[in-house]
């Protein structure tokens, strides 16, 4: 089920994450509603908060079988994330542009590790470490950003800031269109 994307300006986007238990109700729904959400949106990542919900799990991966990110024996296409600790980062530096569901029309250049060690949970809440560079390290940090309530606008030079403000002021209030559902309008 396809479920609204929380857009800039609710409190949730701005807020750390509550750890996922063994117990947690509805996670395979929720994941799966995470994958479809994403495909409709055309994403190539999505965190909890921006389906309204606060807890620390992501996804990423593309909306389609071929995709080299599809998990044959998850049968989703792509990655689960629970409970991520960025354990390490290393190699470069590099900036690239990023844009996110929750920030339509709008890009950022962002400063970001190129090699990350990521311990996390997977959909069967079994725990592995693993290391990832370039696209899906972008990717991950991206995520896992949300999860502590911090967006790329968090994550720019003050006077870059301060020119994307008319626009997310725009997004708060509603005012922006994308070509998936927004939240709360
Ligand atoms: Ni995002």
């Amino acid at each position: 089920m396809i479920r609204p994307i929380v857009a800039y300006g609710q409190p949730i986007l701005q807020q750390a994450a509550a750890p996922v238990s063994p117990e947690q109700e509805g996670l395979p729904e929720l994941i799966q509603d995470m994958f479809d959400t994403m495909a409709a949106a055309g994403g190539i990542g999505l965190a909890a908060p921006q389906v309204n919900v606060g807890l620390r799990l992501f996804i990423t991966g593309k909306p389609s079988h071929t995709d080299p990110f599809f998990d044959k024996e998850t049968r989703y296409p792509g990655k689960v994330f629970i409970n991520p600790e960025i354990r390490a980062t290393g190699g470069l530096f590099s900036t690239q542009l990023e844009g996110c569901l929750s920030l339509p029309h709008m890009q950022a250049s962002v400063l970001r590790p190129t090699h990350i060690r990521v311990r996390y949970q997977d959909h069967l809440m079994e725990t592995h470490e693993e290391s990832f560079s370039g696209y899906m390290a972008r990717v991950i940090q991206h995520e896992f950003d949300h999860l502590e309530g911090v967006l790329i606008t968090d994550r720019i030079h003050k006077h870059r800031q301060k020119s994307l403000r008319p626009h997310l002021r725009a997004i708060a209030n509603g005012k922006v269109e994308a070509d998936y559902a927004l939240m709360p309008h």
